[in-house]
């Protein structure tokens, strides 16, 4: 069965993107050794990605990094949009319905990794009991404003534990 992880880089603030979902401030940080990153990225079967992050800023568009984790992610993704694409996308699968979407993911994931994108998204599947793990790689700049990490407002209290053996800031969410 795959497990549902949300990951992002985040200022210390607490935002994922800048305003206007500016991500000029990441490139700074793409492509500084993560062993993290590099673990999580050999262990992803699926991405599952918000609209707003597939079409969204990507700082390395027309270079070799442009896509998901520097460029380095080349698997299945599924696009969850309520407008689907008039043309199909090589590589992706559309849904239009959260559970649908996980769901199809899974089923590429297999036994590893879906990795969530985007933090409404995010906020869905917790808000669902659909998320199995959080990490988060801290980046040292204060955006001020712009997407947070989860935007809850009103949210009830999520319980997280640290996985035993890994970064600070990898965590399996409690239910
Ligand atoms: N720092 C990092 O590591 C990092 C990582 C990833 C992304 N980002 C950035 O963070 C920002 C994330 O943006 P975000 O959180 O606002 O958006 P998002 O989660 O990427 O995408 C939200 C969009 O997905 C579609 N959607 C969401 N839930 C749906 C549902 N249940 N059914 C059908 N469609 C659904 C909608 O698009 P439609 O309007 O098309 O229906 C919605 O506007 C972006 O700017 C991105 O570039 C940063």
């Amino acid at each position: 069965m795959a497990t549902l992880l949300y990951s992002a880089t985040m200022s210390l603030d607490g935002f994922i993107a800048g305003p206007g979902g500016d991500m000029s401030w990441l490139s700074e940080y793409v492509g500084e050794p993560n062993e993290a990153a590099d673990r999580l990225l050999s262990r992803i079967g699926a991405i599952l990605c918000g609209a707003v992050t597939f079409f969204g800023d990507d700082p390395n568009r027309g270079t070799d990094a442009e896509g998901a984790f520097g460029g380095q992610y080349d698997g299945p993704t599924v696009l969850l949009t309520h407008r689907p694409p008039v043309n199909p996308i090589p590589g992706v699968s559309v849904a239009t319905d959260l559970h649908a979407a996980v769901e199809c993911a899974a089923a590429a994931a297999g036994e590893q990794y879906v990795n969530v994108l985007g933090a409404d998204v995010a906020r869905q599947c917790i808000d669902e009991g659909l998320l199995d793990e959080i990490l988060v790689f801290t980046a040292p700049v204060l955006l001020g404003d712009g997407v947070r990490l989860f935007d809850r407002p009103g949210g009830e209290r999520v319980t997280l534990e640290r996985i035993p053996g890994e970064v600070e800031n990898w965590y399996r969410v409690l239910r």
